[in-house]
């Protein structure tokens, strides 16, 4: 029995560097990086894009060869493919909606049309890997086709889904014309399953109304098939960030940048640019921070490591720009000679640079408007070690529901996210390390591994009741 991922993209994405040449860098995103650092004794496979445009069957190779050392399959898609799926459905249409952005959701039937061929490429490179008596679980909102897709295509396997990203209520899923085929699509997998009850609730009940099914508490029946769902929390590899820091080469960059911030207390933020993780709010909270405390002046500095995402869809590309101004604007009015207030990065850290910054801030403000998880604030907590430090949490993320011992915070009140930096700052160093201690012990106990394994187990538990599968 071996364990087949599928997912959008691939934990490696690739990029050119020359003629038939590649560089292949770690994927950003929680569920590349979390899902990526795995630990599992069961065989497994990955499939997915590798983030890049290939040109010739000879780029195509040299792709599939490299991947295939560590078991990923590359599923090669078009730049058509590419807008109309990618940036298209996926991130114009499900992407805002899901996350309840309504007025951002961009809509076209192109995008639909393909959707649902790119869902059916995926579905035939995954049917020449799969083969009866597999696990497949197939990741996220980029492919909700696929599990009927695979479940007509590949007999007797059992076949996961899981959506990283918050289900939105009804009231708003209900407005998407493709509401049946995606459930639909959904519904092909033995168990469907979300970071959180509230996610799942409201699955339930969109797929009772759009499909006039009746669940038993977390289980319905369609012909001979019980599909389950069910609430997993996704967690982080807790000991690769705890440790980290005890990498000579992690600490000397701990040491390295202690030394360039200075003595001042150090805000860090870290994101993918989206619109969903409330940037903005973010850095105007920020300044009526520092306008309405100029005790603080030269004292705080905001560090934002902004990773570049989804760069050629209208709305990430605006946001980018009124990041930009609005940082340029705080700086040229507040810096002084010894005081950089925002200090802003705008592309991805390397892992030994990111957990050094993790290490050395003495407060993380992650402040999504809405998140499926968010696996910074979990990373932060653990790379933290036996340091003081304070996580500031937006409630509207749902790791809010197991970190409860950090500030939470409304990321729309900017109020209650100045408030907040101020009593991170005045926090006692006791309570500090009392609420870190409390935190680090639950996501030391609910890692990525258990996540998958509590995945993986409800499934075989599944696949031996299920009258269909034997
Ligand atoms: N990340 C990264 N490089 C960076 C900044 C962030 O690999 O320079 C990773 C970070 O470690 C985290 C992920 O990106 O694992 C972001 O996951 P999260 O769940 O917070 O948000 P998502 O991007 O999935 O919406
Ligand atoms: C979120 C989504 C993932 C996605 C990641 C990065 O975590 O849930 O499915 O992979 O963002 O986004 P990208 O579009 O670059 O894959």
């Amino acid at each position: 029995m071996r364990l087949f991922i599928i997912s959008n993209r691939l934990p490696l994405k690739a990029s050119k560097t020359g003629n038939n040449t590649f560089e292949f860098t770690r994927s950003e995103g929680g569920l590349a990086t979390g899902l990526g650092s795995l630990d599992m004794e069961i065989e497994k496979h990955w499939i997915g894009w590798p983030g890049v445009h290939t040109e010739t069957d000879q780029e195509k190779e040299i792709i599939t060869e490299h991947l295939s050392k560590f078991n990923f399959h590359p599923v090669f898609l078009s730049p058509e493919q590419i807008e109309n799926y990618y940036e298209g459905y996926s991130n114009s249409t499900l992407w805002p909606l899901c996350h309840y952005f309504y007025s951002y959701i961009h809509y076209k039937n192109i995008y639909w049309e393909y959707y649902k061929q790119v869902n059916e490429i995926f579905n035939q490179v995954s049917a020449l890997h799969i083969q009866p008596g597999d696990i497949v679980w197939v990741q996220d909102y980029q492919l909700m086709l696929l599990p009927q897709m695979l479940r007509n295509a590949v007999k007797k396997i059992s076949i996961g889904y899981f959506h990283h990203i918050p289900f939105p209520s009804y009231e708003l899923f209900r407005v998407l014309p493709e509401r049946d085929e995606l459930l639909n699509g959904l519904m092909g997998a033995d168990l469907i399953a979300f970071h959180t009850h509230d996610y799942m609730r409201h699955f339930v009940s969109a797929a009772e109304r759009v499909l006039d099914l009746r669940f038993k508490l977390d289980q319905v029946q369609i012909g001979n098939r019980t599909i389950f769902v069910d609430a997993f929390p996704m967690g982080i590899n807790y000991d690769l960030y705890h440790d980290a820091i005890l990498e000579p080469e992690v600490q000397a960059k701990a040491d390295e940048l202690k030394k360039m911030y200075g003595n001042h207390k150090l805000i860090l933020s870290v994101d993918r640019l989206d619109y969903s993780k409330g940037i903005l709010h973010r850095i105007k909270g920020f300044e009526l921070f520092l306008e309405n405390h100029p005790e603080f002046k030269e004292k705080v500095s905001l560090a934002m490591i902004i990773v570049p995402s989804r760069d050629n869809v209208k709305s990430y590309a605006d946001l980018k720009s009124k990041i930009d101004k609005l940082i340029g604007a705080i700086n040229g009015k507040y810096s002084t000679i010894n005081w950089t207030p925002v200090y802003y990065f705008y592309h991805s850290f390397d892992f030994n640079e990111l957990v050094a910054m993790y290490n050395i801030a003495d407060i993380a403000l992650v402040t999504p408007l809405r998140d499926g998880m968010n696996l910074v604030a979990k990373e932060y907590l653990a790379a933290k070690r036996d340091s003081p430090g304070v996580l500031i949490l937006s409630e509207m993320a749902g790791a809010a529901i197991e970190l409860t011992e950090s500030i939470i915070v409304n990321p729309n009140d900017l109020e209650q996210i100045e408030k907040a930096i101020l009593d991170a700052l005045q926090m006692p160093e006791q309570e500090q390390l009392k609420n870190m201690k409390l935190m680090q012990q639950k996501i030391s106990r609910q890692t990525v591994n258990k996540w998958a394994n509590d995945f993986v187990n409800e499934l075989e538990t599944i696949r031996n009741q299920n009258v269909a599968f034997n």
